[in-house]
């Protein structure tokens, strides 16, 4: 059967697609930033993925506020990049698995997730830049991708608790796949930030902190809230955290964490990188949490 290896959550933000690119990872101003994701690969070099899911949100590349899913799951056998305009080079295509992605979408539905199903999607920045940064130079052309969209652009948003109950039913659905696959669940997005409007530039930096120890440890408090409570204490791109909580949710209730970083700012964001296993004897198993 699949198995979840274990979750990695990070920011997005495109200037560090830019870093990347201009090769600056040991630049004073950069190196407090990358030095945060050594321990991500010689974890990745341990647990050794086949396959990433990657739980992103789409900033009008691929969708746009006409046509705006809730949740979308893509099933292509290639995703494409496209340019979005941040300076940033257009990354090659990457290999989607469209048989794990049926299998999930037929998951999803059955159990009441009314998704979005995308044979044809392009990939911004929320999704190549936290696979360039786990998967550096031609890695990345290894590892196979299922794109998982939020809607975190346009209001209504889907409620936190909506979407850790959404990781957890992409759980089911991942463990549910008769093939043999190391799935390693990636949340992408925030932590607090605000790019526009009366308080552009705004960090939370103790919520920040807050929430990462929170993921950690009891994430209950987290998905209570309301996506209004994530704008007012993370900002209004701050809610990218819902990213993380669909994360979280594909997770056991009792999470070991392998490792964190947090380096503010980088470009108008608090940034963090965060890895959890599955506890080896999970007390709590996934079910016993309760949302709303
Ligand atoms: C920034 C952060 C984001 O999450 C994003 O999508 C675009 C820009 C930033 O801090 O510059
Ligand atoms: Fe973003």
């Amino acid at each position: 059967m699949a198995e979840i290896v274990g979750a990695i959550a990070t920011s997005h933000i495109p200037a560090i697609g830019r870093a990347i690119a201009q090769n600056l990872q040991e630049k004073e101003s950069w190196k407090p930033f990358f030095d945060g994701f050594k321990p991500v690969h010689a974890w990745l070099d341990r647990v050794q993925p086949d396959v990433a899911v990657i739980i992103y949100n789409d900033h009008g590349l691929n969708f746009f506020l006409d046509k705006m899913p809730t949740f979308a799951v893509g099933a292509a056998e290639r995703y494409d990049n496209a340019d979005e305009g941040w300076g940033l080079p257009v990354s090659q295509p990457f290999n989607g698995i469209p048989e794990l992605s049926w299998h999930l979408v037929e998951s999803l539905v059955n159990d009441e997730f009314d998704i979005t199903t995308c044979q044809e999607m392009l990939v911004d920045h929320a999704f190549v830049v936290p696979i360039k940064l786990l998967w550096p130079g031609a890695q990345s052309r290894n590892i196979r991708v299922l794109p998982v969209a939020i809607n975190t652009v346009q209001f209504p948003l889907p409620t936190p608790n909506r979407c850790f109950k959404l990781g957890q039913s992409i759980a089911k659905g991942i463990e549910s796949y008769p093939e043999e696959l190391r799935v390693v669940v990636i949340g992408s997005g925030g932590l607090s930030h605000q790019l526009d409007g009366q308080r552009a530039g705004f960090i939370n930096r103790e919520f920040d902190l807050e929430c990462l120890d929170q993921i950690a440890r009891d994430v209950s408090q987290l998905f209570r809230m309301s996506a209004a409570d994530l704008v007012r204490l993370a900002g209004a791109q701050g809610v990218e955290l819902i990213n993380w909580l669909a994360m979280r949710g594909t997770l056991t209730g009792r999470v070991t964490e392998r490792h964190r970083n947090y380096h503010v700012p980088v470009s108008n964001t608090g940034s963090a990188v965060m890895i959890l296993e599955n506890d080896p004897h999970p007390s709590l198993i996934r079910e016993t949490l309760h949302c709303r």
